[in-house]
């Protein structure tokens, strides 16, 4: 089985990121062949900087390893390392429609935050992420549950290319935790935790001081009762429930039995916080010296891009063909 993951190389990346998404990466190296890349050109998609997005790349590649990602066992690289990627989205816009793109949530809610200028690239990013996917036959795609849009989108272009010029792409499939799956804002719990839009206090950094991250979750905004369980007008402690519940590695319904009769929130949320510092405290001490070595991370970017490259240029050379462009095969 082929396993593909990206994840953006912007701002510091929060719990959301690790529960939805970065821990399955690391589960997932012993299923199958597991492929992951940070994506660097969907970060030019808003406003930037370019000295800046090189030290962006690798501060993630370092959480990454740090989390568990092992080079010699996955294949970890940078997007732009791979000109294939941009050339198989370019060929994939013919199968892509521009309504289908006007109606992607991700693309609505960021063209409005962005204040005086709205790139034609933040129109096209999922298209780019579909031939991310699509380069490499993959079969599973690990994602929060807020990526599931674009999948299908990825799905929907591989299908039609299929259909118009033959079969060329394995039609993908998500995989999203069970828990965890939309980790919210702690502050604004019908928001989910998001890097642009969640306040300092909103959020909980993969690289947060202990002592900072019991803090957030002392302030987590709650409710006006006292009843540790699940309920739609109750979602930010839902939100605690699920955190801990995947924090621990424990069902919601353990989790919500284990408080039944407590006799506040007080005691539970300093439970999440002090859960939630044990999860993160193995991957923030091994941060540090990955992040010190830069050429480390340099060497084991290029060794990944090589790899990766050599899979993609399969995958554009047929699909190329199939479009009818160079010599033919
Ligand atoms: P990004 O930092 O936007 O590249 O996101 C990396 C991964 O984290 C993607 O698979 C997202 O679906 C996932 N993700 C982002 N925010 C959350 C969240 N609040 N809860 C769960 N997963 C998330
Ligand atoms: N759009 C994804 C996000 O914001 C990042 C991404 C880019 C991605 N290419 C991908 C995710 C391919 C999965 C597969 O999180």
């Amino acid at each position: 089985m082929r396993i593909f993951s990206g994840i953006q190389p912007t701002g510091r990346k929060h719990l959301g990121n690790y529960l939805g998404a970065i821990r399955n990466y690391v589960a997932m190296q012993d299923e199958g062949e597991a492929i992951y890349c940070v994506v660097d050109l969907h970060a030019i998609t808003v406003d930037f900087d370019p000295a800046e997005l090189r030290e962006r790349v690798y501060n993630t590649t370092a959480i990454l390893v740090a989390a568990g990602l092992d080079p010699a066992q996955c294949i970890l690289f940078r997007q732009s390392d791979v000109p294939e990627h941009t050339e198989l989205c370019w060929l994939l816009t013919s199968v892509t429609a521009y309504g289908e793109l006007s109606r992607m949530t991700q693309f609505k809610e960021k063209s409005e935050q962005q204040k005086s200028f709205v790139s034609a690239g933040l129109f096209m990013y999922p298209v780019l992420q579909a031939a991310d996917i699509l380069a490499y036959q993959t079969d599973e795609v690990p994602i929060g549950e807020d990526q599931k849009q674009h999948l299908e989108l990825a799905r929907n272009v591989a299908d039609r290319f299929n259909t118009r010029y033959g079969e060329t792409f394995i039609v993908p499939r998500h995989r999203i935790p069970r828990v965890a799956a939309r980790v919210r804002d702690l502050q604004s719990p019908l928001k989910q935790m998001s890097t642009t839009a969640s306040t300092e206090q909103g959020k909980v950094h993969i690289l947060d001081d202990p002592d900072v991250i019991r803090r957030k979750f002392q302030a987590a905004v709650t409710d006006a009762r006292r009843d540790v369980v699940r309920s739609p007008d109750k979602p930010g402690i839902s939100n605690l429930i699920e955190l801990m519940a995947a924090a621990r590695g424990i069902s919601p319904d353990d989790v919500e039995r284990e408080y039944a009769g407590a006799p506040g929130y007080a005691d539970f949320k300093r439970d999440v916080g002090d859960a939630v510092v044990k999860l993160l405290a193995p991957v923030r001490d091994r941060y540090g010296p990955l992040r010190d070595d830069e050429r480390a991370l340099e060497a084991i970017l290029i060794k990944g891009a090589d790899k990766a490259r050599a899979i993609a240029a399969d995958t554009i050379t047929r699909a190329r063909t199939r479009t009818g462009f160079g010599r033919p095969q």
